[in-house]
């Protein structure tokens, strides 16, 4: 949440900001703004409320004095409203610094009281201007913007990333990291901080990751990193893998639109290099060796949201194939409810971003009682990753829009392939048996490009039903998680209230909601491959046709069984069961998008959400 881009270097500086701002605008849309050190040595700052347009139209209409030296911020709010005054950056008391943050300062309102007994006031409601103040204080205390930084930090207490800059020291932008997501993009003559690699991939694909409680310094020419006492580390370096234009939207006439075409190869990407001979073969398990699989004793998968249902998907398969005891946990109810854990508990944390908070909060904890954590990620280098004990990495590439799509199908091809991995060193499947599964991942790059073309009958069944106020959407088996994410996908997208249920649970309380002419989606199993889930589901949809229900239909190509219950039906390719999850969330993905679309609505950056949450 919040997206930080700071720089040094000889290009157009506030350029350089916007475009940064542009890529991280998924992080937080609710404010924008920038604070530029101009040549002459005054500082410019411009901060608008609402989307990234609104800044730039101000700095249109009155440019900022030219400068090398910038920092520019896009606000998820936490601490007061999203207006232009609690819009970052905030400056100190005596406007010569400016500061953005990312997180939360949880001892801000301590600090602010002290401040206020001091006799400093402030214009906004943020925790964010309780540090820029607190650092004022310090740079009179010790003339030295380092100095003062590293004493501000070590009051602060939360999740914070922080970047500043100072009219009298020209040439620099410091950034301090706990909690929060901070890189360092190596450029020629330039230098780049950020939230994320997004922001300057476009000038350089040279990163440094910056460690839990450092502190960076960046000038045009030099790079340094200390802890927060001011002692010297090494950065770790990595190389960003994919260029700027797999973050732009490249014609497309949204991310989502652009990231549902790219399921396909998100798919087959995270399957590329790990497949041999029809074996799994995995790297990055580290501690997780053959050993440690062999004694686990059972398997926690801890996420949030659509990552949450991507775990609940894949728990099917891995435990069928490993016989090991799969549970499912949101990862902010995880570590507050004392679940019993110790070395046998294998922790799977499952994120896109890699710094979801709550999931960080939670792989800690767990490790702290001994459980071992894998990560599955598809961000490079994220503090998840990092801090897990092995990590199998999505290869889905940047995802910009806020809803996640080609993230879900990696993550659950990631989970598969580790569940293969796992049932050979357990030996609960042969090697043919392997082979055959592995035959048929290799195959979903084909199936779900068939998925994604024939979605696009989709927009004339989501334009119909525009005015539509609540969808209900049903699946039994693997495709009840599919169920609850179509349901996600729908509300956050369209602000329609949706809700996903496994269709056995309907008869038990949710029937009562059927409806004349209320939509529902149900996902059908394969009548060739589940007959007996099939029949069930056949009677579940009789049972709401006969309330009057309007039934939308997700089945197989050539399931003639469900017609005639049907009042729309949407075609799966034929594949097994449990790779039905893998095209059947298609389908549900387009509708939510359209209908959002059908609705006038910003697909990619729905009201109230952030992409990377990174608050708890
Ligand atoms: C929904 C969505 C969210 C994320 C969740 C976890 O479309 O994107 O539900 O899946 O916030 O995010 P990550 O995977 O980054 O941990």
């Amino acid at each position: 949440m919040c997206g930080i881009v700071g720089y040094v270097g000889p290009g157009n500086t506030v350029d350089v900001l916007l475009a940064g701002l542009r890529r991280l605008e998924y992080r937080g849309y609710d404010s924008a703004g920038v604070a530029v050190v101009s040549d002459d040595g005054s500082l410019g700052v411009r901060k608008r409320a609402g989307k990234l347009d609104n800044l730039i139209a101000s700095l249109d209409d009155a440019p900022l004095a030219a400068g090398a030296t910038g920092i520019g911020h896009t606000r998820w709010a936490t601490h007061g409203g999203p207006t232009d005054t609690n819009a970052h950056p905030h400056l100190g008391d005596d406007g010569k610094l400016a500061v953005i943050h990312n997180g939360i300062i949880e001892n801000f309102a301590q600090l602010k009281q002290q401040l206020t007994d001091e006799g400093f006031t402030f214009v906004s409601e943020t925790d964010t201007e309780v540090a820029a103040v607190l650092l004022g204080r310090e740079y009179r205390r010790t003339g030295d913007l380092f100095e003062a930084f590293v004493a501000t930090v070590a009051q602060l207490e939360g999740a914070f990333t922080l970047l500043a800059v100072h009219q009298d020291q020209p040439g620099t932008v410091i950034g301090a990291r706990r909690n929060s997501p901070l890189v360092i993009g190596r450029g020629t003559g330039e230098n780049f901080l950020a939230s994320d690699v997004a922001a300057f991939v476009e000038h350089t694909t040279h990163a440094y990751s910056i460690g839990q409680d450092q502190i960076a310094v960046i000038t045009a020419e030099s790079i340094t990193v200390t802890d927060f006492t001011g002692n010297p580390v090494e950065p770790e370096p990595f190389e960003v893998e994919w260029d700027a234009s797999a973050a732009e939207k490249g014609g497309w006439k949204s991310f989502m639109a652009k990231e549902i075409a790219e399921e396909p190869t998100a798919v087959a990407n995270t399957l590329l290099g790990r497949i041999s001979d029809g074996q799994v073969v995995l790297d990055g398990l580290d501690a997780i060796d053959d050993d440690v699989l062999a004694k686990i004793s059972r398997i926690i998968v801890v996420a949030c949201g659509t990552a949450s249902y991507a775990g609940q998907t894949a728990a099917y398969a891995i435990q069928r194939w490993t016989n090991v005891p799969v549970s499912i946990e949101l990862s902010h109810e995880f570590r507050y409810r004392d679940p019993v854990l110790d070395d046998s508990v294998l922790v799977i944390a499952i994120s896109q971003s890699g710094e979801t908070m709550d999931t960080l909060m939670a792989i800690r904890w767990a490790r702290e009682q001994g459980a071992r954590v894998l990560a599955i990620c598809n961000t490079q280098g994220a503090t998840i990753a990092r801090e897990s004990d092995g990590v199998v990495y999505t290869y889905a590439g940047p995802e910009v829009a806020v809803a996640s799509t080609k993230a879900f199908v990696a993550q659950v091809a990631a989970l598969y392939l580790f569940g293969l991995h796992l049932a050979r060193v357990r030996g609960t499947l042969g090697a043919d048996e392997i082979a055959g599964v592995t035959a048929e991942l290799t195959g979903l790059e084909a199936a779900v490009q068939e998925a994604v073309e024939a979605s696009a009958s989709i927009p004339n069944l989501a334009h119909w039903m525009a005015d539509t106020r609540s969808v209900l959407f049903l699946g039994r088996n693997v495709a009840y998680p599919i169920a609850l994410e179509g349901a996600l996908k729908l509300k956050e997208l369209a602000y329609i209230h949706a809700e996903g249920f496994a269709a056995g649970e309907l008869k038990h309380g949710p029937i009562a909601l059927i409806e004349p002419g209320l939509p529902v989606f149900v996902v059908v199993p394969s009548p060739r491959e589940a007959p007996l889930l099939h029949a069930k589901v056949i009677s579940n949809i009789q049972e709401i046709r006969a309330r009057g229900a309007r039934v939308l239909v997700v089945a197989e190509k050539g399931d003639t069984a469900v017609l005639p219950f049907a009042d729309e039906v949407i075609s799966l390719p034929l594949v097994s069961p449990l790779m039905q999850p893998f095209v059947a969330v298609v389908p549900l993905q387009v509708f939510a998008m359209e209908l959002a679309e059908a609705k006038g609505l910003d697909v990619d950056q729905p009201r109230n959400l952030a992409k990377s949450v990174t608050v708890e």
